[in-house]
């Protein structure tokens, strides 16, 4: 794979020549990423004209999207943030969530839209959801980067869904394994060797 293939978007590094050996494949490019936030981020321009828009991050892996994202909305809006517990350096969801860092806004009679990266299992968005829900905003709405196909095990009404993925453990864009490769601009497999290594 090319660096070419592997999408360039304009002075982003699209080449980390540490992290060569552990990349299998390309699933989305960054030019392919970058194009689909363009398209959400018009349906939601148009979506929340006129409305208090907050777009709500869940750290760590949602930051890229967010940035991204962000400035492909032509509206004016307003960031926080939540941090929430993940499974560490495993691959497997626990369901277990735990808030490590709530948000500064209070969500009374705000537009809130959650953005992030992945839904896999979607335990902790529906988590998320749930919690946020009783914080009476004037409406709550989810835009994902990434879905991936046929797990969800809770029920999740998604409004703005990026790309529909197959079930396989994937990296870059904000996604880590062992807190790295968030800072590729594209979507990628690993090879078992990587896993092996951690
Ligand atoms: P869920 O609760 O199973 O939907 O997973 C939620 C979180 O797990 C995501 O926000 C990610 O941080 C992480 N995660 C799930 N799948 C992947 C993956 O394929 N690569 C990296 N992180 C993942
Ligand atoms: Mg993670």
């Amino acid at each position: 794979m090319t660096v070419t293939e592997r999408g360039s978007v304009s002075t982003l590094a699209t080449y980390v020549e540490a992290y060569e050996p552990d990349i299998d494949r390309v699933l989305i490019s960054a030019e392919e990423i970058q194009a689909k936030l363009a398209e959400m981020g018009e349906r939601i321009s148009q979506d929340y004209a006129g409305r208090r828009l907050l777009l709500v991050g869940v750290l760590k892996g949602a930051f890229v999207v967010m940035a991204d994202l962000a400035r492909y909305v032509r509206l004016p809006l307003e960031f926080d943030f939540m941090a929430v517990s993940s499974y560490g350096a495993a691959t497997k969801t626990s369901g277990v969530v735990r808030i490590l860092k709530d948000l500064d806004h209070d969500l009374e009679g705000l537009d809130v839209l959650v953005v992030e990266d992945i839904v896999d299992s979607g335990l902790t968005l529906k988590y998320l959801l749930k919690n946020l829900a009783g914080r009476k905003p004037a409406s709550l709405e989810v835009a994902a980067l990434l879905r991936k196909e046929g797990i969800q095990q809770v029920n999740l009404d998604i409004r703005y869904t990026g790309f529909e993925i197959p079930n396989e453990f994937v990296v870059g864009y904000g996604l880590d394994f062992a807190e790295r490769f968030r800072n590729l601009p594209y979507i990628a497999t690993l090879r078992p060797e990587a896993y092996a290594d951690a």
